[in-house]
Formats: structure tokens, sequence, C-alpha cells
């Protein structure tokens, strides 16, 4: 049988570099396509070389805490081995994590110096659907059955003396207080021992205080560093770096068109710049094959591949917010739409019936609004929307207003001819 042929080959060469780069539902794992953060990462460099602090990582979903994470040893100069990556499952305890931790770590402890059990026993398992993700560190786990607690003193004793990090993602999945608590004490002792290895705790919150909870003198001891919406340049240059790869050429008014519609969350580059740059993949099957350009052509075909590519969460809750047993409420869709045209995330309702009277042409006051208002916020709605204080709402999922105008943008080009103008496209 022939091979796939050259052109074939060129192509999927291509769509395999596309893919590589620009990676919508994955961490970044390797620091050349890790974009930005330049201060983030020199603050978390500087506090995991101060004696007696440990690190604490916090911010919305999708902003990029886990991408950090996973590339902290690079930025912080430590080798593969040294570095333990425990992801947090729903109902995770303080034992789990530490067994794990511990038994990845290759403290085995057994009953009585017993060594530790053979592999594939179900405790802290590799992969996604619990248990620890280690990437570039211990590939068989041995699961260990121990008598003795996992106490503060004996995981200190463990660890003080090695220079090691030990990185514990998705920290909001944790339910119980007593865990949080636990591991808030051994922060503490890390800190008062000035312990050589380091506990970064990572996860999804707005405050300190909601990700590990309310402990007294623990900000002496953990550094917090808040992970914000990433800035256009640094947005830029995910686009840039990815490009450079694929070598397909974006047009510069499409790369800001990308940036400006992601709304600060990397994500959405990644979703918008792959299927843009693999529907310039096909002039690599012309003969003569031409070179990859993402030009307006591209950015439409992207758009809608994306649209359709969301996360389900958004789309779900998006469809179940807007539609009626009977047809599609008109009302509701357009309150979410006009929601995603505030420049605040904060939006007030005065501010959300001006732009629902630019979208439906037709003027229309803030009372109108009121009820849908209260059903959006509602089980049933999918709680698309959460009441932030009187008179102001926003969208529950912060990723939910990026999502919202990608479908603007996209109704705007197919049914308005492009004719309207959006605040937050301002110059693209
Ligand atoms: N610094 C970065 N440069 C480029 N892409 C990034 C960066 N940080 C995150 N991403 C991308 O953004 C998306 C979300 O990243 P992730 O680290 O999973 O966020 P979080 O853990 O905060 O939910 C992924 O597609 C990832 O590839
Ligand atoms: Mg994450």
């Amino acid at each position: 049988m022939d091979g796939p042929g050259p052109v074939r080959t060129a192509y999927l060469d291509y769509v395999a570099r596309c893919r590589q780069v620009f990676t919508p539902f994955a961490p970044i794992e390797l620091p050349e396509f890790f974009a930005g953060r330049k201060e983030t990462i020199d603050d978390i460099h500087g506090e995991l070389q101060a004696p007696g602090r440990q690190v604490a990582v916090y911010g919305e979903r999708g902003v990029g805490k886990t991408s950090l994470a996973l590339l902290l040893y690079f930025f912080a100069g430590y080798d593969d081995e040294q570095v333990h990556i425990f992801r947090c499952h729903d109902g995770v305890t303080f034992d789990d994590i530490w067994r794990a931790l511990l038994t990845n770590a290759g403290h085995l402890f057994g009953v009585n110096g017993a060594q530790a059990e053979s592999a594939h026993s179900g405790e802290g398992r590799l992969g996604p659907v619990g248990g620890s993700l280690s990437r570039r560190t211990t590939v068989s786990f041995r699961a260990v059955r121990d008598a003795r607690a996992i106490t503060p003193g004996r995981i200190l004793e463990t660890f003080q003396r090695v220079r090691k990090l030990l990185i514990i993602d998705e920290f909001d999945r944790v339910q119980d207080a007593q865990t949080k608590t636990r591991m808030a004490e051994l922060i503490k002792h890390f800190s008062d021992a000035r312990s050589e290895t380091k506990i970064v705790v990572v996860g999804v919150a707005e405050t300190l205080n909601e990700l590990i909870g309310q402990h007294e003198s623990l900000s002496r001891s953990l550094a917090q560093i808040g992970l914000k919406h990433m800035a256009e340049p640094e947005l830029a240059d995910i686009i840039e770096r990815g490009s450079q790869r694929t070598s397909a050429k974006f047009d510069s008014s499409v790369a800001l068109r990308i940036v400006r519609l992601a709304d600060g969350f990397p994500h959405f580059v990644h979703l918008l710049s792959l299927y843009a740059s693999l529907y310039a993949g096909e002039c690599l099957h012309a003969a003569p094959p031409g070179s990859p350009h993402v030009g307006d052509r591209e950015y439409h075909l992207g758009l809608k591949s994306a649209i359709g590519k969301s996360e389900h969460s958004l789309q779900e809750a998006y469809e179940s917010a807007v539609i009626t047993t009977r047809r599609k409420s008109d009302i509701y869709e357009l309150t979410l739409r006009a929601m995603a045209l505030s420049e605040a995330r904060d939006v007030q309702v005065r501010e959300l019936a001006k732009h629902a009277s630019y979208l439906a042409r037709s003027e229309l006051r803030p009372e109108k609004f009121s009820n849908a208002l209260g059903e959006l916020v509602k089980e049933e709605r999918s709680r698309i929307l959460t009441k932030v204080r009187d008179g102001y709402y926003k969208y529950t999922n912060p990723l939910m207003r990026a999502y919202i105008r990608l479908l603007l943008e996209f109704d705007n080009r197919t049914q308005h001819g492009g004719q309207l103008e959006f605040q937050y496209m301002r110059g693209a």
C-alpha cells in the first residue's frame, strides 16, 4: 500500500503542530509555550527562596493556574524529581493528599518497617480521575497501607531537610473544613521550621480565605498570589508563539480580534487560534500547496467552530437559560447578550437596559428586565447569573462573557453585516 504521500504528510504535520501549540483544553506543559506572567513568576520565585514562606495561588477558573503550577519547577529552578504535584478530587481529605505526596516523593512507609505494596491498587492513582497527577515524577506508583497516622510532625520530618516543591492543585475541591484547617496548620509548621521543602497550594477562589479558610497568622507563613486575567499583550504572545511554530501567518487584525474576544482568558485564544489555523491549513492540499495564512475567512470559520467546540458546560448553561418549553425566549437571550456588552463584570441593570436597547434597536426600560433577571439566577435557568448586590448582576461562570461575545460577534457578521459596534472590539 502507498504511504500518505508528501502532500498529505505536510498537512498532517501541520495539523499536529497546530494541536501541539494551541491547547484550549489542556494546561501548558512546555515553557516555550507559556506566555506572559513575568511578574507573577518573579513573585513566586522570590517567595520560594524566602525562608519560612509557602505559596498559595488562586484565581478564576481558566486563568492559567495549573499551567503555572506545572511549570513552576522550570521557573523556580527545580529538577524534575524534586517536584511533586497532587491534583485534588472532590471529597479529598488531608490524609489522601499527604499519603500520595509522601509516596510519590519516594518516602514509602509501612507498618513496622514492612515495605510498601505493589503497584495498581486504587490509592494515589495517576491521571485525571482522582488522586495525584505527577507528570514528571514517579511513574510507577506504590500504594501504601500504613497504620501510623499522617501527622504534621511526620510530614515535616520527611521533607524539612530536602529541597522539594510540593504542589497541591485544585484545592478548591476540598469540601471539609478539617482538611483546610489541617493544611493551614501544616503550612505554619513548615514555615516555623523553615523547611527547605516548600508547599504551593493552588485553586479556584476569589480570595485566599475562600481557598484555605480563615486562619489567624497564616499571612505570615503564606504568600498570596492572585492570578488575574491575562493582559492583551500576553494573549497576543500566545498567538505569536503558536504561529511561529505552525508557520501560519495571522493577519494582525485577526490576531487583535481574537485577543479582544478572549476577554482575558487564554483558553479562548487557544480555541479560536486552533480552529482558525486548522482552516488555514487547507491550502496545503492545493496543487501546488500554498502557505497557511489566517485571514478573515479563516477567522470566520474558526469562530464558528470555536462556538461549537466551546466547553459543554458553557453551551449547556446558555441553552438551558434561554430556552423555554415552547420556544426560545427573546428576553432571556437579550438579557444575557446585553450583559456581555458591559465593560464592568458586575453589570448595573440600568446599563444592561442601555445595551439591550442597542441590540433590540428600540428603547427598553430597566424595569423590563426585572423578571428575566429574577429567573436567570434560578437553578432552572442553570443559575447563569448571580446577583452581586441590589441592582447588579454578573455571570456566575466568568468564562460565560467570552462565550457570549463569540456568539455576538458571529451573529453580527452573519446577520448584521458587521454593522453593530461593540465597545470591547474597538479598534479591531
Ligand atoms: N501562560 C500561558 N500561556 C499560554 N497559554 C496559557 C497560559 N496559561 C494558561 N494557558 C492556557 O489557558 C487554558 C487554561 O489554563 P489552565 O492552566 O488549565 O487554567 P486554570 O488551571 O486556571 O483553570 C489552557 O488552554 C492553557 O493551555
Ligand atoms: Mg486548573
